[in-house]
């Protein structure tokens, strides 16, 4: 799919890769982007850079599927029609299994983390699928690209990442499914499973954990810029023949126990 003038929906586009991506697609692909994120300070500033006849933001909670059915919709009455959606929205969710007491920790946060991570990679894919199938067919009769963001921890989750590392596994298995189901429409369907990234989500762990994360990075060894991660996004989208993938975006990084 070539990106020029076509509608691509952002989710966690405010922050880290999905900024990145959404920055990349309107600068060097001159398509339209609707960021969805619920910092809409941080996505007000982007639109402020990059425009608002290339960029609208909306509140958006991905867990909410009211709130992404809306959001599609919106999306189209701003921009004419949805061609991709990438979904970079998640919560880190860390948490204990059994914590310090003994205790088997309440399966709240665990749930939480889900309903955002994979629930809204769902919701998001679906109703933006929906909106995909009513397009014209372009090239190779296609209407449309999902990509959804998993994490090397869908593969080596570590010690207290049980409730993230289970969502991103269920993020890379929606792939082939998905791909299957869906491309009776035209619609493909992959995803990404990035190792570290300088993102504010890193940085969040703190100094030494980023250092020892970094270190695992085989070459080049440092954490990845944001703007690798862009660059795929749309190559994912221009090449048509990518469907149904995990595709690993990592250095050879390979995530220790802890
Ligand atoms: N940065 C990394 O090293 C790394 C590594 C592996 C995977 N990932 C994945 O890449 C994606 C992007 O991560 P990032 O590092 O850019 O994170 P980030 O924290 O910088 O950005 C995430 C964005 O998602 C938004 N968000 C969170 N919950 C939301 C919700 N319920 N609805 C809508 N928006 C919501 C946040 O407001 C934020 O703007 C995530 O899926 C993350 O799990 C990142």
């Amino acid at each position: 799919m070539n990106l020029a003038g076509k509608v691509a929906i952002i989710a966690g586009g405010a922050s880290g890769l999905g900024r990145r991506t959404a920055e990349f697609f309107v600068q060097s692909r001159n398509a339209k982007v609707v960021v969805f994120d619920l910092d809409d300070r941080a996505a007000s500033e982007l639109r402020d850079t990059l425009g608002e006849r290339s960029l609208a933001c909306l509140h958006v909670d991905l867990s909410d599927e009211r709130q992404v059915a809306q959001g599609v919709a919106d999306a189209v009455a701003r921009f004419g029609a949805v061609h991709v959606s990438v979904n970079c929205a998640a919560v880190p969710g860390p948490m204990r299994i059994v914590d310090r007491e003994l205790k088997a920790s309440n399966c709240r946060r665990f749930a939480d983390t889900i309903a955002v991570n994979l629930i809204g990679a769902f919701n998001l894919m679906a109703h933006a699928a929906a909106q995909m199938a009513r397009n014209e067919p372009g090239e190779d009769l296609e209407r449309g690209v999902v990509i959804n963001v998993a994490s090397g921890a869908a593969f080596e989750g570590q010690s207290g990442q049980s409730a993230y590392a289970a969502s991103k596994a269920g993020v890379v298995g929606l792939s082939l499914p998905a791909a299957r189901e869906l491309s009776r429409y035209g619609i493909r369907v992959n995803s990404i499973a990035p190792g570290l990234f300088d993102t504010p989500m890193a940085r969040s762990v703190g100094a030494d954990a980023l250092d020892a994360l970094t270190a695992v990075v085989q070459f080049p060894n440092r954490p990845g810029d944001p703007q690798e991660f862009a660059r795929l996004c749309a190559h994912i989208c221009e090449n048509a023949y990518f469907n149904g993938a995990c595709i690993r975006l990592d250095g050879a990084a390979r995530l220790p126990p802890r």
